[in-house]
C-alpha cells in the first residue's frame, strides 16, 4: 500500500533532540507528499485519540528547543490489550499507515506489540538520555544530558575545592552507567559507581581517602541506579568511616533532561527523523533506527527490547588510574 499517512509519537522519558526528531520526520514526510499526524502525550494519547495533522508551521523553529512539543507519558492503559485496541482504532479511523515512534526500550516494547496486533508500518527512533538501547552507538538527548551534568559538576567542584569538601553527586540512569561514567571522565571526578558494577563500600572509603591526599575536593559520582544506593544513602553509609572530611551530597533530577540540545544531538536527531520517513516510504516496517560512527543503520525492534546496552567498563580503569595512589 502507497504510504499517504503517518502519525508520529514522543514516549517515555523526554530527552533534548526530541523536537528536532519531531520537525525532520514532519518536514520531510510534508516534501514527500504524505500527511502527517502528531500524537499527544504518547500512547496515552493515541488511545485517547488526541491525534492532530501537523503542517510546516508546527516544527518552524523548534529545532533548539528541549522537551517534546508532542508531550509524553509512561501510559498504564496501552499495556492492556483493550488500551492497545482503542489505540489501534484511532489510527485506523484516520486511514494511517505508517507510525514513527520516539522513545526508549519500553516505547520499543509497546511499538513491538502493536506490529503484532496491527497492519500499520512502524519504525523506531531511540529517544532517552540513558543511551542504554542496544543497536545504536547514542540515543537522542543523551549528549546534551551528559553536557548538563558536566557544568553542573564543574559548578559543583567548584564550592568542594573552596570548603575542602567530598560530593557525592547523583545522575541519572536507573539501569545504565552511561551517563556516571562518562560525566565523571569528562568533569575529573575521581570516582564513578554504576549499576554494572558492585560496589564495594570499603573499598570506596579506601579510594576516598587515597585520592583526596594532597588536595582539596573529591568528587564521587553516583548513578541512581547504583547497587549500593543513592548519593545520599551512599553518602549516609561511608559517613562513620570518613570522620575526619565535610561530605556533602546533590542530587541534579530533572534538569538533565532538560534544556536546549546540543549540536551532536540536532544533528542526529534531524538524521534519524528522515531515515524514518524514507525507510516507512521503501516499505520497511517494525525497524529501530540506529547510529553505528557515523552511519545510520536499522535493526529489527525486537532486538534492542529484549538486549541491553552497557557502557564500557574498562573505561572505569581511567578513572583508577588518575586517582592519587600512595
Ligand atoms: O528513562 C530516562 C530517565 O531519565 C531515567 O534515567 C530516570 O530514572 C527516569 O527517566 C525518571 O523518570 P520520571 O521522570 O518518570 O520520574
Amino acid at each position: 500500500m502507497k504510504l499517504s499517512k503517518i502519525a508520529l509519537l514522543t514516549s517515555g522519558g523526554d530527552s533534548p533532540g526530541m523536537n528536532a526528531c519531531i520537525r525532520a520526520i514532519v518536514k520531510c514526510a510534508l516534501n514527500n507528499k504524505i500527511e502527517v499526524f502528531g500524537v499527544e502525550d504518547g500512547y496515552q494519547g493515541m488511545i485517547e485519540g488526541r491525534i492532530r495533522k501537523m503542517s510546516y508551521s508546527d516544527v518552524d523553529n523548534i529545532i533548539q528547543y528541549g522537551g517534546t512539543i508532542l508531550g509524553t507519558a509512561r501510559s498504564k492503559d496501552f499495556l492492556t490489550v483493550s488500551g492497545r485496541k482503542k489505540a489501534i482504532d484511532n489510527l485506523q479511523k484516520l486511514q494511517i499507515n505508517g507510525l514513527v515512534v520516539i522513545g526508549g526500550d519500553g516505547s520499543f516494547a509497546g511499538a513491538n506489540q502493536l506490529t503484532k496486533e496491527m497492519d500499520i508500518a512502524v519504525i523506531g527512533i531511540p529517544g532517552t538520555i540513558d543511551n542504554d538501547i542496544f543497536g545504536t552507538d547514542h540515543t537522542i538527548g543523551y549528549d546534551s544530558a551528559l553536557n548538563t551534568v558536566v557544568s553542573a559538576v564543574d559548578k559543583i567542584r567548584d564550592t568542594a575545592t573552596s570548603h575542602h569538601r567530598i560530593f557525592f553527586i547523583e545522575v541519572m540512569g536507573r539501569d545504565a552507567g552511561f551517563i556516571a561514567l562518562n560525566s565523571a571522565i569528562a568533569s575529573g571526578a575521581e570516582i564513578a559507581l554504576i549499576p554494572e558494577e558492585v560496589t564495594d563500600l570499603e573499598e570506596l572509603v579506601a579510594n576516598i581517602k587515597n585520592s583526596n591526599k594532597g588536595k582539596r575536593s573529591t568528587i564521587v559520582i553516583v548513578a541512581e541506579g547504583d547497587d549500593a544506593g543513592g548519593a545520599k544513602e551512599i553518602m549516609d553509609k561511608v559517613k562513620p568511616f570518613l570522620q575526619e572530611y565535610e561530605l556533602r551530597y546533590s542530587v541534579l533530577g530533572h534538569i538533565q533532561r532538560g534544556g536546549s540540545p546540543s549540536v551532536k544531538d540536532r544533528i542526529m536527531a534531524t538524521q534519524m527523523g528522515v531515515h524514518a520517513v524514507n525507510l516507512l516510504i521503501s516499505g520497511e516496517t517494525n525497524r529501530m533506527i540506529g547510529i553505528n560512527g557515523e552511519k545510520l543503520v536499522n535493526h529489527p525492534i525486537e532486538k534492542s527490547i529484549k538486549q541491553h546496552d552497557k557502557p564500557d567498563i574498562s573505561k572505569l580503569i581511567l578513572l583508577d588510574s588518575l586517582r592519587t595512589h600512595f
